[in-house]
């Protein structure tokens, strides 16, 4: 079980930059030798898609209160559960933020058309895979999240959503996955 941790957040692209030679040279026996985790939606391992998301965070990070960076509205997980239904809820958080957050912040930074896309793949894939977005609706979890954005309502709320996306994509990041030798789908997670 990969834990949710702010490494990920920090990982350098140095290391991307090391690792991607090791990667290219061994790649056809590595896959076969080494079966590796594999991710349930192709932007979430995506470097570009993972700067757009930091963009978008800090920028939003920039221009919220005092009182608001001192709160959180993403729900810490319990990281002992089923990874799949912890990747599953976070579809269904990821799908509030699509018709809901996203919507109401069109060309506010350059990297949003970016990040639009690449998250609207995101939750197709997921819900491709099994995730039954409807399903998590009223998760604790997903609930505890809508209202403290409500609470802060507005542009405020808005703008405190997407300085947590970061967060949002590295729980999906990490939990997202297909185990390797898995043969089950995230059906399992319904
Ligand atoms: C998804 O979840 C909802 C609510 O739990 C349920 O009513 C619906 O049948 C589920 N859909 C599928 C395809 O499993
Ligand atoms: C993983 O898959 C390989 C090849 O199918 C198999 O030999 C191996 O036993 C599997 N390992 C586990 C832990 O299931």
């Amino acid at each position: 079980m990969k834990l949710a941790t702010v490494s990920s957040v920090l990982r350098p692209a140095a290391a991307l930059l090391v690792v991607l030679p090791l990667l290219l040279i061994g790649w056809a026996e590595q896959a076969a030798a080494l079966p590796v985790d594999r991710p349930l939606s192709q932007p979430l391992q995506n470097q570009e898609t993972y700067q757009a998301v930091r963009d978008i965070s800090q920028h939003a990070q920039g221009v919220q209160t005092e009182d608001d960076s001192n709160t959180r509205l993403m729900p810490r997980v319990n990281v002992n559960q089923d990874h799949l239904k912890i990747c599953c809820l976070h579809a269904n958080i990821l799908d509030y933020y699509l018709n809901n957050v996203l919507r109401h912040r069109d060309n506010v930074h350059p990297s949003m058309h970016r990040l639009k896309t690449d998250l609207t793949r995101v939750s197709e894939d997921l819900q491709t895979q099994g995730c039954n977005v409807t399903h998590y609706h009223d998760h604790h979890h997903a609930v505890e999240f809508r209202k403290k954005l409500a609470k802060i309502g507005g542009e405020r709320g808005i703008n405190k959503a997407l300085g947590e996306i970061d967060i949002l994509f590295i729980y999906l990041q990490d939990f997202c996955f297909q185990p390797k030798n898995a043969t089950a789908t995230a059906n399992a997670a319904n």
